[in-house]
């Protein structure tokens, strides 16, 4: 709605910024102006300062300014129209009325939104009613509690035709509002409408100031089809513009600065009592433009969640190709894939807040999922097929619509593309290029393993199995391995780590994988376990690993030693190794850009990165029995 100019002069004139900002921030007078603690950060000295004749205010911890709609804005997460709705109650004005018609529209739609709220009631007032049993037994045994469920107005439709029709005629609605709202099926064969939810878990969905609009069902068993029965779409419900939880998440991603985006119902209710208000759901349709815009609203880089399985990946991979033209500077995503067969909701009720922070943690930036993307699906060993990956990510990155955001994707694209065919063959050239699909997203390296040296703990620092032996396996890769083989209990907590860990030889990731196939399909002792790789023909492998802690001083990596100190060393060895891993990529990436272009900032981030090495080098050298005597050679890494 668009306001006259007159009338948001006149809330101007009618409301003193300092009266407004007082509702968050305690002001003291200061000369002509009041001054205050930051709304925005948390500081001791007030920089926060309002000056009611200029009719605004500053912020100079946080470089902000602005009016009282700005105010409001910023600190409430409102829109603008919503921002002068509220200010216009504080200052006692009446909005505007903007013309007959849409007048006449508003109210028509209030009454609308009036019928979806009354059938919220009645499913909700079902639930907890003894029709409701079976139901509040599904919700309970998929772990939503009754406090859940009032929170997010669960209901439940039983399984009579006419049941909500007649509810909501004893209370007046015309037949006709009950149609258009969705709530009957209707049709020319159809003599009688009837209603559309029957024997299901009702989800509201509301609007994004929370109004409900429309409903999802969820059938109370796997025979029933479709699992989800939704709203159709009506005057109010436009399934590719809304997003599920809109209203909640709003205010909580304004605060955290961040949104996450997941699939189902479920999972963003689950997510968010684990902990995770700013998360929506897109509805289980592939998400669509206007959803994306409504993400940015909230989050200049909305976290995507896709469920672990193959069409998770795909729907990653299709966003991609939906927000190319539509990303800027300060406007792009982040996807975050699920350990394979798990979705949100699993993560969540296993792992609670701990798992999803750390998926979402390890959520790769836009340019990395599409590099995965292009460059999984076959070798490069021909110039053809080199030469299509190069036009393929030349065309992508043609649709970003910013000029020089463009042209960093493109020079992005070439320092890749360079390491990844130029570059000596000591490693695997580049993440995404190798290694079994099931894996489906490599973990990014958090950036604080480049920045700090991994703490080792003497015991572990005085291992001769950190040293890196001429062997099949690496010492720390064995060491890894090992701590796993003696100590399966860490599987649960650790077996992520394990799935995504880059391993430097066959022999070690067929163990690894083997571990994590005889622990998915029951919880093994170490005895058992070492017995079962033994009949899949592993044995020697496994001797091999075991004979590395014949001359071990690592007593915590023992079988004997309590699951908890096995774990402070693994926690360890997977700290080095990832920065070793990391570090190692990153060389090859800036040796490649300098070769591309000679300049200063790329020679300085080969510097950086040499310097990080050596300082590594250092903490291994500092370990006992690892210098130079023990014969250092690269390629164990
Ligand atoms: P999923 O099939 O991933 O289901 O659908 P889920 O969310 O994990 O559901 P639970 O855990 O089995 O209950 C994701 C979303 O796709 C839409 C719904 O919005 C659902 O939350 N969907 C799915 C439908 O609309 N209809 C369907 O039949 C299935
Ligand atoms: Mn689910």
């Amino acid at each position: 709605m668009r306001f006259p100019v007159s009338f948001l002069e006149e809330l101007k004139a009618r409301l003193p910024v300092s009266e407004v900002v007082r509702g968050r921030v305690k002001l003291v007078k200061a000369g002509r102006e009041w001054k205050g603690l930051s709304p925005f950060n948390a500081e001791r000295t007030p920089s926060f300062f309002v000056n009611d004749q200029k009719m605004a205010w500053f912020d100079h911890s946080a470089g902000k300014n602005g009016n009282i709609f700005d105010f409001v804005m910023l600190t409430e997460g409102l829109s603008f129209p919503e921002a002068v709705a509220r200010l216009a109650e504080l200052a006692g004005l009446p909005l505007p009325q903007v013309s007959q018609e849409a007048e006449a529209r508003e109210k028509q739609r209030a009454s609308l939104l009036d019928v979806l709220d009354l059938a919220a009631s009645y499913f909700s007032a079902q639930l907890a009613s003894r029709a409701g049993t079976k139901a509040r037994d599904y919700l309970a045994q998929r772990g939503l509690d009754p406090g859940i469920q009032a929170e997010f107005r669960l209901g439940y439709a039983g399984p009579e035709k006419f049941a909500l029709r007649d509810h909501l005629a004893a209370k007046g609605i015309a037949v006709e509002a009950m149609i258009e709202t969705g709530l009957l099926i209707h049709g020319e064969d159809i003599a009688v409408p009837y209603d559309r939810f029957r024997d299901r878990v009702m989800f509201p969905i509301a609007d994004r100031t929370g109004r409900i609009i429309a409903f999802g069902g969820r059938a109370l068993s796997a025979e029933i089809q479709p699992k989800y029965l939704n709203s159709p779409e009506t005057t109010l419900f436009h399934k590719g513009a809304v997003l599920f939880n809109h209203h909640r998440a709003r205010k909580a991603a304004h605060e955290k600065a961040s949104v996450i985006a997941v699939e189902g119902y479920i999972d963003a209710i689950s997510v968010s009592a684990a902990g995770f208000p700013n998360v929506v759901a897109s509805l289980g349709t592939a998400l669509t433009t206007d959803q994306c815009e409504l993400l940015w609203k909230m989050a200049e880089e909305p976290i995507l969640c896709f469920d672990g399985d193959k069409a998770g990946r795909k729907a990653a991979y299709r966003a991609i190709d939906l927000v190319m033209p539509l990303i800027d500077i300060g406007r792009s995503m982040r996807f975050a894939l699920l350990p394979e067969g798990k979705d949100p909701d699993d993560l969540a009720r296993s792992g609670g807040g701990r798992a999803v922070a750390d998926v979402l943690e390890r959520a790769l930036p836009l340019v990395d999922l599409i590099w995965q993307r292009e460059t999984e699906a076959e070798a490069l060993t021909t110039p053809e097929r080199r030469a299509a990956l190069e036009r393929k990510l030349a065309t992508l990155s043609s649709e970003i619509r910013d000029e020089t955001l463009r042209r960093h994707y493109q020079i992005e694209f070439r320092n890749r593309l360079a390491a990844l065919f130029g570059a000596p063959r000591t490693e695997r050239p580049a993440r995404g290029t190798a290694g079994p699909q099931r894996r489906g997203f490599e973990p990014r390296e958090p950036q604080s393993y480049l920045r700090q040296p991994p703490q080792l703990g003497t015991s572990l620092a005085r291992s001769p199995l950190l040293r890196r032996e001429p062997v099949a396996i690496s010492a720390r890769e064995a060491l890894i391995l090992l701590i796993f083989l003696n100590h399966p209990g860490l599987i649960d907590a650790y077996g992520e780590a394990l799935a995504e860990l880059e391993l430097g030889s066959r022999e070690a990731e067929a163990l690894r994988d083997k571990f994590l196939d005889l622990w998915a399909g029951r919880r093994l002792t170490s005895n058992e376990l070492k017995a079962e790789l033994d009949r899949s023909g592993l044995a020697q492998a496994r001797r091999r690993l075991e004979s590395m802690t014949g001359h071990a001083s690592l007593w915590t990596v023992s079988p004997e030693a309590a699951d908890c100190d096995a774990e402070e060393s693994l926690k360890q060895a997977l700290a080095l190794h990832h920065k070793m891993r990391a570090l190692n990529r990153e060389l090859v990436l800036a040796e490649a850009a300098l070769a591309g272009d000679a300049s200063e900032i790329n020679l300085a981030r080969l510097k950086s990165i040499h310097e990080q090495l050596s300082a590594l080098a250092g903490i291994e050298a500092a370990i006992d029995g690892f210098g130079a005597a023990s014969g250092r050679q690269s390629g164990v890494l």
